[in-house]
């Protein structure tokens, strides 16, 4: 079986957490830890950083100490992963769901203005929607597959509206939104994921970025338990969510790798499309020019007449694997609830995606395994 993306663990991450052991230093305490820091930081060109346990622990801090609050709505775009909803449900906060924009796999920005124009009202103590009464706290806008929201508009629309923004660009470093880096997009704080199926692994873990010194030690402190000296004396309830010096360690590996990584994820989706072009019933992933995705699975998308079952069916019988991808929040069990609006893209969208085999140490003849059963299977 070819898999779909599997970590490549060839670099320094066997002597990096050979160095741990050997130096005693295994726990949240420990050099790769602020090292990943800042090369996160950097690579992403944020002036600060906090490494956190995973992607998801690094939203839900994120969502606290920009003050969401139990009962709140936070706007999610439909098409996530459900870690980025489980993060404001850990707030005790709900999802207002929106659709993502046609040509896009991102929140759209003029949906999401039509809705803070007719379903809320600005009372003294913030924003509040209007059909159920509850506060709206924050935007929290997905860089899906690597793909960048619509920043420019949907920050101006929160700010507007006096609303943070806490970005997931769980799988987008390396990637740009008008010439910008990741955490130049405008967000309040956006949050990397270092999970095992992302470019760049820590075998898990999570990264919060910010520009402002302030907020990011809030999100500091909160996730080491609030703890106000050596002493076992605490200010808040906080949360036990840092990162570990052995997975910085494999971080740090990883990160040395940044600019090959991307340049092989990039290059696998380019060689995906040109070699698949020509096939009917596929199109490469929407991407709207302004955006350069960090391309972080290999995506292809099925015309709507086009038996997605059969093709992923397919595949597997081909020995590649292939599965379904994001089914959206709004389809969901856990949040049947979620407050919602028309979701026709994202309906239009999702079953249709088709991820392909993209490790960053897939060789060309596996790619070309994969390009010749694609075209068996949708001839
Ligand atoms: C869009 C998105 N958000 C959040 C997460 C959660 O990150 P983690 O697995 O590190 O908790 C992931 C990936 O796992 C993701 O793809």
């Amino acid at each position: 079986m070819i898999p779909l993306a599997e970590p490549n663990l060839s670099g320094n991450e066997l002597s990096y957490l050979t160095e741990c052991v050997t130096g005693g230093y295994v726990s949240s305490v420990g050099g790769f830890v602020s090292r990943l820091e800042g090369m996160t930081a950097t690579a992403a060109g944020a002036p600060h950083a906090v490494a956190t346990a995973s992607g998801t622990v690094g939203l839900h801090v994120a969502l606290v100490a920009l003050g969401v609050q139990p009962g709140d709505l936070v706007i999610l775009p439909s098409y996530t992963f459900i870690a980025s909803a489980n993060a404001i449900a850990h707030c005790c906060a709900e999802p207002w769901l929106m659709d993502i924009a046609p040509g896009s796999l991102t929140l759209n920005a003029d949906h999401l203005a039509e809705n803070l124009t007719t379903r809320t009202e600005r009372r003294r103590d913030g924003l509040y929607h209007t059909p159920t009464g509850r506060r709206v706290s924050a935007v929290l806008p997905v860089h899906a597959l690597g793909q960048p929201a619509d920043m420019d508009p949907i920050v101006d629309l929160a700010r507007n509206h006096g609303l943070p923004v806490v970005a997931d660009g769980a799988a987008a470093l390396g990637a740009h939104y008008r010439d910008r880096l990741l955490g130049e997009f405008g967000a309040d704080l956006t949050v990397v994921s270092f999970n095992g199926n992302k470019t760049f692994t820590a075998g898990g873990g999570g990264m919060v970025l910010g520009d402002d010194a302030r907020l990011t030690e809030r999100v500091r402190h909160l996730s080491t338990t609030a703890r106000t000296g050596p002493g076992y004396e605490h200010d808040a309830i906080g949360f036990n969510y840092r990162m570990t010096n052995l997975q910085a360690a494999v971080g740090c590996a990883q990160m040395e790798r940044l600019g090959e990584f991307l340049a092989v994820k990039r290059r696998l989706q380019a060689d995906y499309e040109a070699a698949l072009a020509e096939i009917p019933g596929l199109s490469p992933p929407p991407c709207p020019d302004d955006r350069d995705s960090a391309c972080w699975m290999s995506t292809l998308v099925l015309d709507p007449a086009v038996d997605a079952a059969a093709v992923r069916a397919g595949l597997r019988a081909r020995h590649i694997d292939s599965r379904p991808f994001w089914r959206p929040i709004h389809a969901q069990a856990p949040y049947q609830k979620a407050p919602r609006g028309s979701m026709a893209e994202c309906e239009a969208l999702w079953p249709r995606i088709l991820v392909l085999p993209c490790s960053t140490h897939l060789s060309t003849e596996e790619q070309q395994t994969v390009i010749a059963a694609v075209k068996e299977v949708m001839q």
